[in-house]
């Protein structure tokens, strides 16, 4: 049983290291799935982002004097299996691009929460260099879903020009 505030946290962050491992992992095949350039071009920057906040979350469990390993978030699993199985009900072009945009927000929002329940828990055990690096990964998610709010804007306007029906 974990019985401490510490324990939290730490469980929490490994979730996101299993969820942050798992979207770089699967980013190929969305990034493959993708026709628009911006809609490319921000999963592709998405993944080399990915990367980079694994990299913050292993160095966020050494200054807890932890490692990342032992947890697999279910959670993600279910969002990114859910995204590809979407995308193949769909030939390439615009319908799929905005299913992908979808099933990509949806990560995007799951990072943000148990990015920023992480930072709360930080913050309220006074690991500052801990929150500063969730912090900064929060801010990064944060910007994605907000680029990829406008890509959807856009491709979604494409999209609805081919309608016969407005
Ligand atoms: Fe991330």
């Amino acid at each position: 049983m974990i019985a401490t505030m510490d324990g939290v946290l730490l469980a929490e962050l490994k979730k996101l290291y299993s969820a942050e491992k798992q979207i770089a992992e699967a980013l190929p095949r969305f990034v493959e799935a993708a026709s628009t350039e911006e809609l490319r071009d921000s999963l592709l920057s998405h993944g080399e982002e990915s990367r980079e906040h694994l990299a913050r979350l292993e160095e966020s469990f050494g200054t807890l004097g932890e490692d990342g390993d032992g947890a697999i978030c279910v959670g993600m699993q279910g969002l990114l299996e859910e995204g590809l199985s979407a995308l193949q009900r769909y030939d390439a072009g615009m319908l799929r691009d905005a299913a992908l945009i979808a099933a990509a927000l949806r990560v995007e929002h799951y990072e943000l929460a148990s990015y920023g329940a992480a930072i709360e828990l930080a913050r309220g055990l006074g690991h500052d260099e801990a929150l500063a690096l969730l912090e900064q990964t929060w801010a990064e998610e944060d910007l994605a879903e907000k680029k990829l709010g406008q890509i959807a804007i856009q491709v979604n306007a494409e999209a609805y020009v081919g309608r016969d029906d407005v």
